[in-house]
């Protein structure tokens, strides 16, 4: 079995984060959102992945992931160019799959569970495809699959207005290589893509079983930045947090912290947790970082109150108000003006921006 990583894609329902950025490295907990996955594979004994490129951020995904030894696996990376679908995304990896079959995982979605189960369930059976579905409250804003009373997939469709169910399509499939066949049948969509849900669905018209598994545990497609915040509360809620770095005397901290080598939480700052701190991060006097935070590497603050919010790194922030719910992205830096409002700010910033509070 082998596995396919997408990570082309736009990333435009994350702008500003993603202007500069794929969204695939958007980090959650202090960690890009597509090592997740690459561990998921791992775990789930799926140890050669074809990484699925675009233009954007290329050379960045490729310098983090580099062959995949450091993850114990090894990775062979494939361009897509323009991302023109999901299917024709998958139909890029036809050389790399080859004869086997393989899971796909989309590059910004995170499982609780990982893909060990999904992978099981395939395997009981003669199946074209496996797919994985959780219940959902908005299924128009995703792939939906509709599931008779004995668990028998009979049709599927993408960001359906009238959806016939509430089971979504999460971001993680196996397939057959049957479905290189169906892939050049496909035609594009009402959006312009070639979509891996109408695949599955052409699948099922040539009279393959398509298995399907309900996840339990929590997922999230972190497309937009309410989603990364979601996804940071999640992982920080379940993680093994370990403290290295320095908690000066005088500092008040409760909960569960992760706090990186060389940094420091100084004399006179208040840490609440769960918060992940990363490395060479300090944060001074007079700062309250609150629940469910992650502050990046290389930044200072000094004198905010932050809580429920994601900073990715090299950060100055010296406002002394309050941050909530926010997103800030790299280098980005947040001071006071004059005059100081005291309630919460929601913040969506991106990459090197200077912003006056
Ligand atoms: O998150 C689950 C949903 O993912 C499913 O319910 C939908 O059926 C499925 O179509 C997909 O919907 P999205 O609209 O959220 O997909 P998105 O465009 O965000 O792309 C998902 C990932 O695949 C993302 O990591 C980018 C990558 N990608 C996307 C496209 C369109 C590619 O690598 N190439 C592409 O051409």
């Amino acid at each position: 079995m082998k596995g396919v990583l997408l990570s082309g894609g736009t990333g435009s329902r994350l702008r500003p984060i993603t202007h500069t950025g794929p969204k695939q490295l958007v980090p959650v907990a202090n960690k890009p959102v597509i090592e997740y996955a690459i561990e998921d594979l791992e775990a789930a004994g799926i140890t050669e992945i074809g990484v699925v490129l675009g233009h954007k951020g290329r050379e960045e995904i490729q310098e983090l992931l580099g062959d995949g030894s450091k993850y114990g696996v090894d990775i062979t990376y494939i361009v897509q160019g323009n991302p023109v679908g999901l299917a024709h995304a998958v139909g890029c990896a036809r050389e790399f799959v080859d004869d086997s079959d393989f899971v796909v995982y989309l590059g910004d979605n995170m499982l609780r569970h990982g893909v060990s189960d999904l992978l099981e369930s395939f395997k009981t059976g003669d199946y074209g495809a496996g797919i994985a579905l959780q219940e959902v409250s908005n299924p128009e804003a995703f792939g939906v699959a509709d599931v008779d009373e004995q668990g028998t997939v009979t049709r599927l469709v993408e960001k359906p207005d009238d959806p016939p169910s509430n089971l979504a399509l999460i971001g993680m499939y196996v397939f057959s290589p049957t479905v290189f066949d169906v892939i050049d049948r496909l035609e594009p969509s009402w959006r312009g893509e070639l979509e891996i849900t109408d695949a599955i669905q052409l699948l099922l018209d040539d009279g393959h079983a398509i298995d399907s598994h309900v996840v339990t545990g929590w997922w999230k497609d972190t497309g937009k930045p309410e989603d990364i915040l979601e996804a940071n509360r999640l992982v920080l809620g379940d993680k093994d947090l370990k403290m290295i770095g320095v908690i000066e005397e005088g500092a008040e901290t409760d909960g569960r912290i992760e706090l990186a080598e060389s940094a420091v939480i100084e004399d006179g700052a208040v840490v609440r947790g769960p918060v992940s701190i990363a490395e060479n991060t300090t944060i001074k006097s007079g700062t309250y970082v609150g629940p469910y935070t992650s502050i990046g590497a290389n930044s200072t603050l000094e004198g905010i109150h932050i809580e429920n919010s994601v900073v990715i790194g090299g950060s100055e922030i010296t406002a002394n108000g309050r941050i909530v719910d926010s997103l800030l992205g790299r280098n980005a830096n947040v001071e006071s003006a004059d005059e100081l409002l005291p309630e919460g700010r929601r913040l969506v910033v991106g990459e090197n921006s200077q912003l006056k509070l």
